[in-house]
């Protein structure tokens, strides 16, 4: 409500006319005007029409365009603007989509009225359009464990039409990372450890973002990144070392592959130093590999004050105008500034500079060519009456529920689950009435502007009377008074019929009254997997009153679960939540909702216990395999005796109210070389149910490099009614089984072993091995 007040005062500085109006561009006989052209024909026709100075301007832009409570600072924007002014971004992600639309469109008039390139819109957009006001989703890593490609396209079209109907015409997404490190702080943000999965989601989210409207412009264009980013493979005697080439095409460069075949109009380069050499100015990686042996072709930007990290941080440049030249010599070509100084100003005295201008054309000529496919030169602006009926339509609001329901996922229960009558219930925890939904979401986790908390949610379906909260502890810091709060709950508990405890890591934005509880997201890394601050005394205190628990853990993160947490009768995770998370756990919980989603990072079985992931390559399970003999612990590791890979809760698994039996799985080699892999899959118990089949396959002995001990090549989710069965059928392009040996792709003959099952956990899995 308080948007709304302030959203009224300051629209009274703004002329009726910018709330919204059609305006055809000035200049309708210029050659780079002419419709029947291409982008790439328009823009160069405009090209040689820019000062040197629009050129360098064309190349940054102001990305906050409203700072706080949507003031305007008309000093501020006079002062970035002469050579600043390619992009355009709104700014403080908690100000009101309609208030922010009638000065995006001042700007976007008065740019059109007086300069010859119109401004383009970039923004963030993680699960919604960044700004309050719109359908505000569960985030990427809740939505790669739905494992249902048809439900993100439903989303990502509403993220996509919100976003136009605002003006925005290019996303800084996807995030390509292949999130193989629990402490990673932005895992939320990302698909997940595998990287045919994140390519498969990330390849649906640039098709469906760029899809074309019925005039052929691109609706939104996408920025796949970041490009790439490095890591390591914790302290195993003779694991892997990764770094070189080959893990990089075979790991972190694949989602790209993949997601180029969609043309991802641009790309962001990550923070990142490659062997030494920060990626912003990295000549050879950029040119060398994104460019000539990938064969990128669209725009290449910065991540935000990456060049300005040259001369600030990393220390290889002297000056801002320094780290502004060796990053556009590598091929940097339009700079992501939200703080000031941007470097790329300082290029303003570079026109002399011959290998300067070459590639500052070429940074112009993409840039113009995303304006014109997306129609910026064309289009009218957007309206307010256009926005309104766009954002948070029923249609957007149902995906948004369905989304919920199939992304959490049910790691462990006894029986407890379902409990159609909940009962009295003891909801305890920090988590419990606050809303986890991502620093990169245009929402306050108190006071959530659409969508419930778990109390909340809770207490609109059982009625207030019968739930009792009681936070307990905070999340992070001692408010000193633990020891009475943990009393509190476990009185709590002993008076209810069930105890729902929430836990987990606060992942919000930086103006979120709860700040300083953060312990996830950018800028965050988890040196300790286990949850922070006191929530496992809260939680042991509570398990030990023996009172029937279901324990949910939200964040973007997987946390180890020690054997006193695994005392919970039920676990669910939710991981970052949407609008509807809370309302989605409360249907499941009461088994209106099967829950189907599966883990898509695994959860570790130790703080120090790396790699983490499923398919780590052989030389990683050192001491791994039998790591138990006769119930003695013989590993070279030292307690507790783990095998590698034998994690409980690994990627792809997660539980349902029912049973499911995938049988007579083979694998034959049909006409073309294709493989093709199937196998029937039966619901064997009592309720409807969906399960994601996933096949695996691994080359028994490759040539040259170590390949990963199994790797996902397929999946789909099928929902079945008790008794039913279906036949599920895969095939596989003999030409997706190879891998990368210096940047080189190949196939081998030989045998291969095929998995199909429930699950990357070997005993989910059944294998067929057939000769190639
Ligand atoms: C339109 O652009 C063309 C090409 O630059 C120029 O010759 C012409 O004067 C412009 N017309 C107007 C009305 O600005
Ligand atoms: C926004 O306005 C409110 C109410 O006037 C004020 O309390 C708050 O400090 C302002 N926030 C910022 C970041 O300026
Ligand atoms: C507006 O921006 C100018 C220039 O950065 C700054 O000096 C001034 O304090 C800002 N005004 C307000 C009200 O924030
Ligand atoms: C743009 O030009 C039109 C026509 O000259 C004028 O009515 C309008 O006020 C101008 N808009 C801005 C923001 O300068
Ligand atoms: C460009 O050169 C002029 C004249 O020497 C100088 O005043 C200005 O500060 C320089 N601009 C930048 C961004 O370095
Ligand atoms: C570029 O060179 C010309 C001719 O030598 C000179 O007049 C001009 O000042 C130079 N411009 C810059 C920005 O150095
Ligand atoms: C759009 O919605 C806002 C907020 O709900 C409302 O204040 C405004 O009057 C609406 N405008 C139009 C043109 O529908
Ligand atoms: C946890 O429990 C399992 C068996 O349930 C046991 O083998 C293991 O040693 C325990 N781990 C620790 C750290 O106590
Ligand atoms: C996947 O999502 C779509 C769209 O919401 C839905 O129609 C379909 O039933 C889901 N797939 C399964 C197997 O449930
Ligand atoms: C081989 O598999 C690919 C990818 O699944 C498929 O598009 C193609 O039609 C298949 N070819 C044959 C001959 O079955
Ligand atoms: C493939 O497996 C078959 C059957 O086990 C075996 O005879 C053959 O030698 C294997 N081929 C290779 C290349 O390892
Ligand atoms: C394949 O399955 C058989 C039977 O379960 C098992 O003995 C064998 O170890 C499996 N092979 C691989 C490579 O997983």
């Amino acid at each position: 409500m308080r948007f709304f007040l302030l959203a009224a005062l300051c629209l009274q500085h703004l002329p009726a006319v910018f709330a919204g109006v059609l305006l055809p561009r000035q200049n309708g006989t210029a050659t780079w005007m002419d419709t029947s052209l291409s982008a790439q024909q328009r823009a160069d026709a405009l090209l040689p029409h820019l000062t040197w100075d629009e050129k360098v301007a064309q190349m940054g832009g102001i990305r906050q365009l409203l700072s706080a409570n949507s003031t305007f600072n008309q000093t501020l924007y006079d002062s970035l603007y002469p050579l600043q002014h390619g992009i355009l971004s709104y700014g403080s992600q908690l100000n009101q989509a309609q208030t922010v639309l009638p000065y995006a469109n001042m700007v976007r008039e008065q740019q059109r009225n007086n300069s010859l390139v119109p401004w383009i819109t970039v923004t963030d957009s993680v699960n919604s359009i960044y700004l309050p006001g719109g359908t505000m989703f569960p985030a990427t890593l809740s939505l790669s464990t739905s494992w249902n490609l048809t439900l993100y396209e439903q989303v990502v079209a509403a993220i996509r039409d919100e976003n136009v109907a605002l003006g925005t015409h290019w996303v800084l997404s996807p995030e390509l990372e292949v999130s193989k490190d629990p402490r990673y702080g932005r895992v939320g943000e990302q698909y997940g450890e595998d990287v045919y999965l994140i390519g498969e989601f990330a390849a649906q989210y640039v098709k469906t973002m760029q899809e074309r409207d019925e005039d052929g412009y691109m609706k939104v264009a996408t920025t796949v990144k970041h490009f790439l980013y490095g890591q390591g493979s914790g302290g195993v005697n003779t694991a892997s070392m990764d770094g070189g080439v080959n893990h990089l095409y075979n790991d972190l460069a694949l989602p790209f592959i993949r997601v180029f075949k969609e043309d991802p109009a641009s790309i962001m380069i990550s923070y990142a130093s490659i062997d030494r050499i920060p990626m912003s100015m990295n000549k050879a990686m950029i040119q060398g590999m994104l460019r000539n042996e990938m064969g990128f072709q669209g725009l290449v930007m910065s991540d935000a004050v990456a060049i300005n990290h040259l001369y600030t941080q990393s220390l290889v440049a002297s000056s801002y105008k320094d780290a502004a030249i060796k990053a556009v010599k590598a091929g940097m070509q339009l700079e992501l500034a939200p703080q000031q100084p941007a470097c790329f100003p300082y290029l303003v005295n570079s026109s002399n500079d011959t290998s300067i201008v070459e590639m500052v054309d070429e940074a112009v000529r993409q840039l113009l060519i995303i304006k014109f496919e997306t129609g910026m030169f064309d289009q009218p602006l957007p309206t307010l009456e256009n926005l309104n009926a766009t954002l948070r339509s029923a249609g957007h609001l149902d995906t948004n529920l369905q989304a919920s329901r199939e992304s959490i996922v049910l790691l462990q229960n006894n029986g407890i689950l379902p409990r159609p009558k909940l009962g009295k219930v003891a909801l305890l925890g920090p988590f419990a009435d606050i809303l986890d939904p991502g620093s990169y979401a245009p929402s306050t986790s108190a006071n959530p502007e659409n969508g419930r908390t778990l109390r909340g949610s809770l207490e609109a379906v059982l009625g207030s009377e019968s739930v009792q909260y009681v936070q307990g502890v905070n999340i992070r810091t001692d408010s000193g008074n633990s020891i009475a709060g943990i009393q509190q709950a476990v009185a709590a508990a002993k008076e209810a019929d069930v105890a729902i405890v929430s836990l987990g890591s606060l992942s919000v934005y930086f103006l979120d009254g709860n700040v300083a509880q953060r312990t996830d997201g950018e800028f965050f890394s988890h040196p300790d997997l286990g949850f922070p601050g006191q929530q496992q005394q809260l939680l042991d205190a509570v398990l030990d009153t023996g009172v029937p628990t279901v324990l949910v853990l939200n964040g973007g993160q997987a946390f180890v679960l020690n054997n006193s947490t695994m005392r919970a009768n039920a676990i669910l995770h939710t991981f970052l939540g949407g609008e509807f998370t809370a309302d989605a756990l409360v249907e499941i919980l009461q088994g209106q909702v099967n829950p189907s989603g599966k883990l898509t990072v695994t959860m570790p079985q130790a703080e120090g216990a790396f790699p983490v992931y499923y398919d780590f390559l052989p030389s990683d399970a050192e001491g791994g395999y039998a790591a138990t003999v006769a119930g003695v612990c013989t590993s070279d590791w030292s307690f507790p005796c783990l095998t590698r890979g034998g994690a409980t809760m690994a990627f792809g698994f997660g539980l349902g109210y029912t049973t499911f039996d995938i049988a007579s799985s083979k694998a034959v080699v049909a006409g073309g070389g294709n493989v093709t892999v199937s196998c029937t899959v039966t619901n064997t118990g009592s309720v409807t149910g969906k399960e994601v089949v996933q096949v695996y396959y691994r080359q028994q002995y490759s040539n040259l490099i170590e390949l990963p001990n199994k790797r996902l090549v397929r999946f789909q989710k099928v929902e079945l009614s008790p008794g039913q069965s279906q036949d599920v059928s895969f095939s596989i392009d003999r030409n997706e089984l190879g891998y990368y040996v210096n940047a080189q792709y190949q196939v081998d003959s030989g045998n291969y072993t095929f998995w199909v099952g429930s699950s990357s956990r070997a005993q989910d899995l059944m294998n067929v091995t057939l000769t190639l």
